[in-house]
């Protein structure tokens, strides 16, 4: 097992610091460690404690009768350097460090220690300063935030703590599932490019998705980042970017912010795509986790409502991308089908009155023209129409096709039925937003993402 491996797959995990009170965060790291359902051996190690939720534990990581592939580390920092001594001599491939105290308040000093330690031993540290990891094929939830992590394809790496804890919460409410949560904090030694890296090679990540503060390596992680952007989208969300910003970063993970136009451009050139907001970050990911690869043919936009058509014209403009009239066989296709008044321009308005079954056929023959490579679907919730209706009859007929053939991706816009029925698409693997600037500008990373593979892989 190489070391990166074993912060994702370590057959044993011992919790340093696991703590005998509910409430403090060596107790809920092993409560989430346990009740997440990790498969492998678990170790508390407490000198004060017999047995911490039903589990055996030991004074020391020395005392386990057993090799020990990860150690969470949550004691206060000045203990951690004797902590990972002792965690090298016995073989630990990589060590989790929970505790803050370092870099970011100053103690650099306590920081180049811990990884001098470390190295002795070929062993790798994730943190200090972080709130923990999931890897979810794994059922490991090695992390102080909340429990029931949704399984699915996003790799998403934090470097801010608290916000990458609170986004974890959104991503349940939200049901967006992912393969790995990284809290990054301090990146003592474990880098972003380290991760990138490994999760290039990760079956269960189609997307890997960063908040960044700053970067340790620029070199290397533009070089990583090129290469991993030929096979898996990678989005950033960067943070710093105004001169307070940048400020703020400086006192949060002791990171330099750098300039932003720097940061732009090594973004553009290694393919990376730079979201806007947190929000849109993930729409992203959720699109990219969800949708069929796109490659070529043409973007069709399908909507009840003409307003909601230009505006997602606009956004996919602002985003570079151009809609071209629909194919022909298209426009003969449903020209028969539409009131007189319909437009079959580009997008497609299917006029406010169509009917429940009107609007999913007119999808659904987008969907399955050949000459279409992705579908924006807009519906605007009318009093002849149940968006929960049209998204139930959409999912059954994809379905009965064995699943998306093509990228589909759906703004509906509406009332509360029009909540429910974005669940239930999202729940059957059909990314679904409320917005329709939301829905156009994932479409659109669709697209980009597309156009920059091509460009990497020409340059390779
Ligand atoms: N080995 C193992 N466990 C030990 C130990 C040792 N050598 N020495 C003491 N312990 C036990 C303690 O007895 C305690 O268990 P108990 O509660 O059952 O008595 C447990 O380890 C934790 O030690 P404690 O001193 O109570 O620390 P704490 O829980 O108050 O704080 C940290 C520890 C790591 C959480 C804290 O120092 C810290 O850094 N907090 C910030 C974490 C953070 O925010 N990280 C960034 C998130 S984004």
């Amino acid at each position: 097992m190489n070391t990166l491996e074993a912060l994702f797959k370590p057959r044993s995990i011992a919790v340093v610091g696991a703590s005998r009170q509910p409430g403090k965060i060596g107790y809920e790291i092993l409560r989430n460690l346990k009740e997440y359902g990790y498969g492998g051996r678990i170790y508390p190690v407490n000198p004060q404690a017999k047995e911490i939720l039903g589990l055996k534990a030991y004074p020391s990581i020395s005392s386990i009768p057993d090799s020990v592939d990860m150690v969470v580390v949550s004691v206060p920092a000045h203990m951690v350097p004797d902590v990972i001594e002792e965690a090298g001599r016995k073989g630990v491939k990589v060590a989790v460090v929970i505790s803050s105290g370092f870099k970011e308040i100053g103690r650099h000093d306590l920081e180049e220690e811990i990884v001098l330690r470390a190295r002795k031993y070929g062993m790798r540290i994730l943190g200090p300063n972080i709130f923990g990891v999931v890897y979810t094929p794994a059922r490991i939830n090695a992390s102080f935030g909340p429990k029931d992590v949704i399984p699915g394809h996003i790799a998403f790496i934090t470097q801010s703590g608290a916000l990458g804890i609170a986004l974890m919460g959104m991503t349940i409410v939200e049901k967006i599932g992912v393969s790995t949560i990284i809290s990054i904090g301090n990146k003592s030694d474990i880098d972003d490019a380290d991760l990138l890296e490994y999760l290039a090679g990760d079956e269960a990540t189609k997307v890997i998705l960063i908040y960044l503060e700053g970067v340790k390596d620029g070199k290397r992680f533009i070089e990583v980042a090129r290469k991993v952007s030929t096979s898996k989208p990678v989005i950033v969300i960067k943070a710093g970017k105004t001169e307070v910003g940048a400020k703020a970063v400086a006192s949060h993970t002791g990171s330099l912010a750098g300039n932003v136009l720097i940061y732009s451009t090594v973004f553009k050139q290694t393919g990376i795509l730079e979201a806007r907001s947190v929000e849109e970050a993930f729409d992203w990911a959720r699109t990219f986790s969800y949708s069929p690869e796109y490659r070529d043919g043409d973007l069709v936009v399908v909507t009840n409502g003409g307003g909601a058509g230009v505006l997602v014209t606009d956004t996919l403009s602002m985003n570079g991308v151009q809609l071209s009239p629909p194919p022909e066989t298209l426009v003969n296709a449903l020209k028969p089908k539409l009131p007189g008044f319909a437009s079959l321009g580009n997008p497609i308005d299917v006029t406010g009155m169509i009917s429940n079954e009107g609007y999913v056929d007119a999808v659904m023959s987008a969907l399955l023209d050949d000459k279409v490579g992705i579908v924006l679907a807009v519906y605007c919730q009318t009093a002849v129409t149940d968006p929960t209706i049209i998204a139930g009859e959409l999912i059954k007929r994809i379905k009965e096709l064995g699943g998306l053939p093509k990228p589909l991706i759906a703004s509906f816009i509406g009332g509360e039925e029009v909540y429910w029925a974005i669940q239930k698409l999202n729940n059957a693997g059909i990314p679904a937003f409320p917005m329709p600037e939301r829905a156009a500008s994932s479409v659109a990373a669709l697209i980009n993402y597309s156009r920059i593979r091509k460009r990497l892989l020409r340059n390779a």
